[in-house]
């Protein structure tokens, strides 16, 4: 997709489409309530386009609801579409990255392959309502994730992509504002869709071996420093937690380890992003029933966060310096594959008493969490499809976060708020801790059937140490099983944007 910007006046705007954008105003409650759409532009020439559709009362301006008009009056573009934003007092710049998905979403299947976006500006009724440089950026994310589909291996597929997608701002907003954050939304909607790629991949077409080569790939073109170890290295660090889930595949394992080195930043901190890579997850000896067990190729979702995350620190150029780390394996049930009761030894020294060879996300995440501690990571944060027990707890609406330090766990947030992306923390504590007692070893990779995603997080604290450390279980949220208007219904890229945003909130400045 072809992404540029334009100050031009949009009447005379040559397009196959141009979108705008309307809200609910109203703000009446109760039985009262009649909602009040109106146009987030001051453009003459549009407002009276659709001034008689919108008197009907037809469109309400509910979030990403849409009103296509063809060849409206006064106007040079060929279809004016009308996308909701839903309520005033809800209305963020993340509902226009939504609304700009819904845009592009509505184009592909009618075969309209380019369109113009016009970003929210003053209108007469509401005056400004939106910083037009966060809508910039807001908008080109929301129109690369709109325009991902992931059905690559379909013979009979139509390629119906979007090949021009235009951003339209004011001529008098400022220039260099906008035209930077719309270089950046560009760069972090494809670093999410490169996440979303590798996530659609099934277990045969991406084994460890393969994502190896994918992250080598991205980060020879972006510019990272990169190696991919494999089984002898495993053995020379002593990762027998890692080792342990991988020596029941014949696909070896794959330890991505990526480095992004600022010039001139010496000193500071130093960020280990450490990903949960299991490119197929059987449970292992511990075999876990047939239905749904196709998902489990998703479970690499976490690596492949780290790998996004990791394209984008590339790009936009952060000045911190940043360790990323993929542990990837199979996990397989074999003659050679570990079995409950079997006790492994961890890189850090700690001794794991396996219980059930399921809860393998946490052995790999345990070595590579030493690891990066190991190459100067000063903080951590590990993502992972880690729990069910998660998306028990949260659904599939919030994924999880866990802390052991607040300080930390507050950047987090902030970053959060500039992602747009829904995560809960949930609590850590000695009495969960208590639950991952092993009275073979120093702790066992499960913890029962309470609280299954605290006592997994427990697990993986044992590794952080006193290292600050967040964990994110997206256990719930890294598969979409029902399409949105934004968005198709598969792989998310959840937590690329947010890791992105924390990362970036340790610049020196
Ligand atoms: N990869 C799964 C967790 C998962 C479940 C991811 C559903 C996505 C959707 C993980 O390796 C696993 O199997 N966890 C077990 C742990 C249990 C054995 C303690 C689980 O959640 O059942
Ligand atoms: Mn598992
Ligand atoms: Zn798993």
């Amino acid at each position: 997709m072809q992404t540029q910007l334009s100050f031009e006046n949009l009447a005379a705007i040559e397009t196959e489409l141009l979108a705008v954008l309307a809200i609910d105003s109203q703000s009446a409650k109760g039985t009262e309530a009649r909602p009040q759409p109106v146009l987030l532009t001051a453009n003459e020439a549009i407002r009276a386009a659709a001034a008689a559709v919108l008197a009907t009362g037809e469109f309400k301006a509910a979030a990403n609801e849409t009103l296509l008009l063809h060849a409206p009056a006064g106007l040079v573009a060929k279809r004016l579409l009308i996308v909701g934003l839903g309520k005033q007092a809800k209305t963020t710049v993340h509902s226009v990255r939504n609304a700009v998905g819904t845009a592009v979403r509505f184009a592909k299947p009618r075969g309209v392959r380019e369109l113009v976006f016009m970003l929210p500006e003053a209108s007469p009724e509401i005056g400004v309502l939106l910083p037009p440089g966060p809508c910039a950026r807001a908008a080109v994310e929301g129109a690369f994730v709109g325009d991902f589909d992931p059905d690559t291996y379909r013979s009979d597929r139509k390629d119906l992509t979007v090949q021009s997608f235009t951003v339209a701002a004011a001529g008098d907003s400022d220039h260099a504002a906008v035209e930077a954050a719309f270089a950046e939304g560009a760069i972090i909607g494809e670093s999410q869709n490169f996440a979303r790629s590798l996530v659609n991949e099934p277990g045969n077409k991406l084994t460890p071996s393969i994502l190896g080569q994918r992250a080598g790939r991205m980060a020879a073109d972006t510019g990272l420093k990169w190696e991919v170890f494999s089984t002898d290295k495993l053995h020379e660090l002593k990762m027998g937690a890692f080792w342990s889930v991988s020596q029941g595949s014949e696909e070896p394992p794959a330890l991505i380890v990526l480095r992004y080195d600022p010039p001139g930043v010496t000193d500071g901190p130093v960020l280990g992003l450490v990903g949960k890579g299991i490119t197929f997850d059987t449970g292992g000896i511990s075999i876990k029933p047939a239905d749904n067990m196709e998902k489990m190729k998703y479970d690499m979702a976490g690596g492949a966060a780290m790998l996004g995350a990791m394209r984008a620190v590339a790009l936009l150029k952060p000045r911190v310096r940043v360790i990323g780390i993929v542990c990837a394996a199979e996990n397989m049930p074999d003659g050679k594959a570990q079995k409950p009761g079997d006790v492994q030894t961890a890189m850090s020294g700690k001794t794991i008493e396996i219980i059930n060879t399921d809860a393998e996300g946490r052995l790999v995440l345990a070595d590579g969490l030493t690891y990066a501690k190991s190459l100067g990571a000063t903080h951590l944060i590990d993502a992972a499809t880690l729990t069910g027990a998660c998306v028990v707890a949260l659904g599939t609406v919030n994924a999880g976060a866990f802390s052991n330090d607040d300080g930390t766990f507050e950047k987090f947030q902030t970053a959060l708020a500039r992602s747009g992306e829904k995560f809960w923390r949930l609590p850590l504590g000695e009495e969960y801790g208590e639950q991952i007692r092993s009275e073979i070893g120093d702790i066992k990779n499960t913890g029962g059937r309470h609280g299954g995603a605290i006592t997994a997080a427990e697990f993986l604290k044992v590794f952080a140490e006193d290292t600050p450390w967040i964990h994110l279980d997206i256990a719930g949220l890294a598969w979409i099983e029902e399409k949105k208007p934004y968005i198709a219904k598969g792989p998310s890229g959840v937590a690329v944007r947010s890791i992105l945003e924390w990362v970036r909130s340790y610049e020196a400045r």
